[in-house]
């Protein structure tokens, strides 16, 4: 039987998949022990928080801490979130004690519901026409719930954790003002620690921000990239480890082509090992790059909407980034690519970075670089030719 593949793609990394971040866990996990901490976790999309999260419930976990683990980024009400968190607090502390769920159910109004759940424990939701329901009834509940929370952490004098990943999705479905009350309710909760964690920087910066409800309540903990050096040489072990023999320059090589995100690069190293394997036990430079080529054109329906979604004039600025060799809004580059006003273009580009497309990038040529190292090199292979020019998807100077 085949070794399984070293670079785990989907879901969270977990125990040998998971590398570096020693420093980050400490911390997460020195909160989730102490009572009253408040953290968030912060960094850009693809960098590795969900999973820094779950080592680090893991870790405080095995130092007896009752971890409750919520992840709200599918939420549509705050109802919803409230339900995330009950459910999370019925099977986290329904294990531990046999009074938690029912004191859950008579507190919690206007109703919980509890089904059979996996593992033996119940799946326990607030009534479904609860979404429906005024704000403050709303808010009301998701109140209830934590305090219900934090009293039995108190009653028991047992540490209790709080984890809700994708915070900001309370400000999202209930405003500023679910915002405000959520922070009043996180405030009074010295019995539990709270760890927060977004990717949403923009909307972060403005719920920490002065005049922003968590305004100097949470403790910022950034995650960044994983140091190049580091992560080549555990891409390099990782490939050794199943067998594989990689040539010298290999793993920078995955990283020059994909990047400071840990998710970009560990997905090429994990297609680089696909088609390494295809062939024998050697890794190529060529492989890494046919690796690339085949990520993109596997992510190609992905891209085509999001071109199509773009207005001309944005995917024009697109090109100029994808290849560009100075900035947007000289006089050289806009008569390149026929970018309009500097008015025009600097406003395209903005749009660009609020959806997510591009990002501000001081020590690029043109100050900005894709978010996605896939979607460039989709760029480059399927826009550029429009305007007959031809390079390669893995070209990596702009
Ligand atoms: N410490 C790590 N070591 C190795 N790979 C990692 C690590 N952290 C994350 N990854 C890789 O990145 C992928 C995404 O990780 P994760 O979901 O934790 O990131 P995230 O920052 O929460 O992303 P999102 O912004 O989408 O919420 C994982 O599936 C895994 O492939
Ligand atoms: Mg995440």
């Amino acid at each position: 039987m085949p070794r399984a593949n070293p670079f785990q793609i989907h879901g969270l990394a977990r125990g040998p998949f998971f590398t570096d971040r020693a420093a980050e866990l400490r911390a997460a996990a020195h909160a989730l022990r102490t009572p009253g901490e408040k953290l968030l976790v912060i960094g850009p999309r693809r960098t590795g928080k969900s999973s820094l999260l779950a080592e680090a419930a893991d870790r405080a976990r095995r130092a007896g801490v009752a971890v409750l683990e919520a992840d709200l980024s599918t939420a549509g009400t705050v109802a919803d979130v409230g339900t995330r968190l009950l459910d999370a607090a019925v099977r986290t502390l329904g294990r531990r004690w046999t009074d938690a769920v029912s004191t859950f159910a008579a507190r919690v109004t206007p109703g919980v519901r509890l089904v059979p759940g996996p593992h033996g424990l119940p799946a326990a939701s607030l009534d479904v026409s609860l979404r429906d329901a005024p704000a403050a009834e709303q808010q009301r509940s998701l109140e209830t719930v934590l305090d219900t929370i934090a009293d039995l952490a108190r009653a028991k004098k047992r540490p209790v954790a709080i984890v809700m990943d994708e915070f900001q999705r309370i400000g999202t479905v209930g405003g500023e003002e679910a915002e405000w009350h959520l922070r009043g309710v996180v405030q009074r909760h010295d019995a539990v620690s709270y760890l927060f964690a977004g990717s949403e920087l923009g909307l972060i910066a403005r719920m920490t921000g002065p005049g922003g409800a968590f305004y100097e309540l949470l403790t910022p903990l950034e995650v960044g990239a994983i140091e190049p050096a580091h992560f080549a040489a555990w891409i390099d072990d990782r490939m050794r480890a199943v067998g594989l023999r990689p040539e010298r320059g290999v793993a920078e090589q995955v990283l020059a082509l994909t990047g400071d995100r840990t998710r970009d690069v560990v997905l090429l190293a994990h297609h680089t090992v696909e088609a390494a394997r295809a062939t024998g036990t050697r890794v190529t430079a060529a492989q890494v790059e046919a690796a690339f080529a085949a990520v993109v054109a596997e992510q190609d329906p992905q891209w085509t909407g999001r071109w199509s979604e773009l207005t001309a004039g944005m995917q024009q600025v697109l090109r100029a980034v994808a290849v560009g060799a100075a900035g947007l809004t000289t006089a050289a580059m806009r008569r390149e690519f026929g970018l309009g006003p500097t008015g025009t273009v600097t406003n395209m580009a903005a749009a660009l970075v609020a959806r997510d497309v591009l990002v501000r990038d001081a020590a690029a040529p043109t100050g900005y670089r894709f978010d996605s190292p896939y979607f460039r090199g989709w760029v480059l292979g399927r826009a550029l030719p429009d305007l007959g020019r031809h390079v390669p998807v893995t070209a990596t100077t702009s």
